[in-house]
């Protein structure tokens, strides 16, 4: 079970249950136009599967991948760099206090800014890692991301003494809504913002496939935070059988808050 620091990801799972983020990825990838000679930052660039994605699109270009967790830039460098060599730079770093020794053209992100409590301090420094002109496109949880989900947690955590310690906790995320995240964009200099929040529920065939997903990805943070076995098996057991009676059934209820938006050009 979950036994590593919550700022950490169990990469090599993350990589086989990931293929709605993948999914979602490659439509944010098919956003960003490119020449295929830039620089580009993947912000968040986790097991790095749509790194190597991105860099298949930059034939002439590097991509500069970053992420917090240890994990998942030991299993991105290890996977990306016999195949890359000098055109991609795995960098553990915080992206709320990234500083780039050289600016990139442009910045992916994918699935991840809903995991960054200050936004505008992550504008910031998306804004500062960009070259003049460059374009930021990227997707993560907004607006009402996973309401069914997290009601369904609190509930459970609410008639189970065991889970006392997510009584009254909302989650690690901040799921944001698309015109506070354009006022944001715009309060650190951006300019062509546009942002939307669009629904992408994720169905699953069985309830095994969803305790891996819930196990590794959505409930991370509330498992760590558990700590004993039993305590994580009850919220599993919770989640998955109020789950098991939704309409649809089996179903994250996830909302994409979608960003574009350039750093004007000198
Ligand atoms: C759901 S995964 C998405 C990974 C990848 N972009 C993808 O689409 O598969 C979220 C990732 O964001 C990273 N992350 C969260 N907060 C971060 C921060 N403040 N700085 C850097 N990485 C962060 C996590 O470590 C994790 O790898």
């Amino acid at each position: 079970m979950n036994s590593i620091s919550d700022r950490e990801w169990d990469a090599a799972a993350y990589d086989v249950l990931a293929d709605p983020q993948r999914t979602w990825g490659r439509a944010v990838l098919d956003r960003l136009p490119l020449r295929g000679d830039e620089t580009v930052l993947d912000a968040g660039c986790g097991a790095g599967g749509l790194t190597a994605e991105l860099l298949e699109r930059l034939p002439r270009g590097r991509v500069i991948a970053v992420d917090a967790s240890r994990q998942m830039t030991a299993l991105t460098r290890e996977r990306l760099e016999p195949r890359f060599g000098p055109r991609i730079r795995v960098l553990t770093a915080d992206l709320s206090s990234l500083e780039l020794d050289s600016a990139v053209d442009a910045i992916f992100s994918n699935a991840v800014f809903h995991h960054v409590a200050d936004h505008r301090t992550l504008f910031g420094c998306m804004y500062r890692a960009l070259v003049p002109g460059g374009r930021l496109i990227a997707q993560c949880g907004g607006g009402p991301n996973l309401v069914t989900v997290r009601a369904h947690i609190a509930a459970v955590a609410a008639n189970d003494p065991l889970l006392a310690p997510l009584v009254g906790w909302d989650g690690p995320w901040n799921n944001a809504d698309a015109d506070t995240t354009a006022a944001r964009l715009r309060s650190v200099g951006f300019c062509d913002i546009e942002t939307s929040v669009t629904p992408a529920p994720v169905p699953f065939a069985d309830t095994a496939h969803l305790r891996a997903h819930l196990t590794t990805i959505i409930l991370r943070s509330h498992l760590h935070l558990l700590g004993p076995e039993p305590a994580q098996q009850h919220l599993l057991d919770g989640v998955i059988a109020r789950m098991a009676a939704d309409q649809p059934p089996l179903t994250l209820d996830h909302w994409r808050l979608n960003i574009s938006a350039r750093r004007p050009a000198a």
